[in-house]
C-alpha cells in the first residue's frame, strides 16, 4: 500500500482530465504524428489514469510500461485496462512492480521514446529529479509530466485562515514522501531547469483544478487531507483549525464552495529533434 487509495485516484481522475493543459497536449500529439511505433514509460502509474487519458489520443502502435510500487493499484489497473487494450488492438501494456527509489537503477529507459507521469512530481526530491533528468537525457526520450501541484489553493468564499492553512499544507508538502525531502510546489520548475541543462526544449503551462460546488466529494477529500497535514505541522493550532474547518464544511455541504488548486504540466523534447 502506498497511501494513495484507488477511491481517491478515481475521484480525482475526471478533474485531472479536465485540468490538463490543452496547448501542451496538442504539442505532444504533434510530436507523436512524426513517429511510428511508440514505447511509453508511465512512472507511478497508480490505476492507470495517465494511460487511459493519453493512449486513445496518441493512437497508432504503442507499448506502455506502467510502473508503480503498489501491487493493489497495479492489479486494479490491469483488471480495468487489459480488456480495453485487447479491444483497441494497437496498444500493448506491461505492468512493472518497482519502487522508484529502491529499484531506480533497475528501471530501463533504453528503447523508451516518451517518459510520462501524472500527479507524481511534487512527491520527489531534488536528487531523484536530477537522476530522472540525466536518464531521460541519456536516452533522448521526450518528457511529458503533468499535474504537479504548485502550492496555490484559492477557496471561494474566502475565509480568514485560508492563507495559514495553505502555508502549513505547503510546508507538509516538503516533507519526505519516500524519495527524500520533497520538492513539493517547486518540482516542476526544478525539472524544467534540469532538462534544459540536458539540452531539452521545455514548455511549462498551468493545469489548475477548478472545482465547482457539484464536486463536493472531491473538495471534502482535499479538505480532510489538508487538515490532517496542517495538524501535523501545527498541532498547537487545533482550535483555530476546528473553526475554519467547520465553516468550510458548511459551505461545501450547502453547495456554496468553489476551490482552485494550482498545478503545472511540463512538455520537453530533445531540441535537436525539431
Ligand atoms: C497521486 S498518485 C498518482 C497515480 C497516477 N499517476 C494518477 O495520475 O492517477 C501517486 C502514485 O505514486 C506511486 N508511488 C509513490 N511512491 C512510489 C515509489 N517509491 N515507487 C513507485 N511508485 C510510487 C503511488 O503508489 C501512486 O500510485
Amino acid at each position: 500500500m502506498s497511501g494513495f487509495s484507488a477511491e481517491w485516484l478515481s475521484l480525482r481522475e475526471p478533474a485531472d482530465s479536465a485540468a490538463r493543459n490543452l496547448e501542451l497536449t496538442a504539442r505532444l500529439l504533434e510530436w507523436r504524428q512524426r513517429r511510428g511505433a511508440l514505447t511509453v514509460l508511465d512512472l507511478a502509474s497508480g490505476t492507470g489514469a495517465n494511460c487511459r487519458f493519453l493512449a486513445p489520443l496518441l493512437g497508432g502502435e504503442q507499448h506502455w510500461r506502467l510502473v508503480d510500487h503498489d501491487l493493489d493499484l497495479l492489479a486494479r489497473s490491469k483488471a480495468e485496462m487489459q480488456p480495453w487494450a485487447n479491444a483497441a488492438g494497437h496498444c500493448s501494456l506491461e505492468w512493472l512492480h518497482l519502487d522508484l527509489v529502491r529499484d531506480w537503477e533497475r528501471l530501463k529507459l533504453r528503447g523508451v521514446q516518451l517518459v510520462t507521469a501524472s500527479a507524481l512530481l511534487d512527491l520527489v526530491s531534488a536528487d531523484w529529479l536530477e537522476s530522472l533528468a540525466r536518464r531521460c537525457g541519456q536516452w533522448r526520450a521526450a518528457v511529458y509530466i503533468v499535474l504537479s501541484y504548485d502550492g496555490d489553493m484559492v477557496w471561494q468564499p474566502a475565509l480568514a485562515g485560508d492563507e495559514r492553512l495553505r502555508e502549513w499544507v505547503n510546508q507538509h508538502q516538503r516533507g519526505n514522501k519516500g524519495f527524500g525531502p520533497a520538492l513539493g510546489p517547486d518540482a516542476a520548475a526544478a525539472l524544467a531547469t534540469l532538462l534544459q541543462q540536458q539540452g531539452y526544449a521545455v514548455r511549462v503551462q498551468p493545469s489548475p483544478w477548478r472545482l465547482e460546488p457539484e464536486q463536493a466529494a472531491m473538495q471534502t477529500a482535499l479538505l480532510d487531507g489538508w487538515i490532517e497535514a496542517a495538524r501535523e505541522i501545527a498541532p498547537e493550532a487545533a482550535g483555530e483549525l476546528a473553526n475554519w474547518l467547520m465553516q468550510r464544511r458548511r459551505w461545501i455541504e450547502c453547495g456554496q464552495s468553489r476551490l482552485q488548486v494550482g498545478h503545472w504540466d511540463l512538455w520537453a523534447w530533445p531540441d535537436y529533434c525539431e
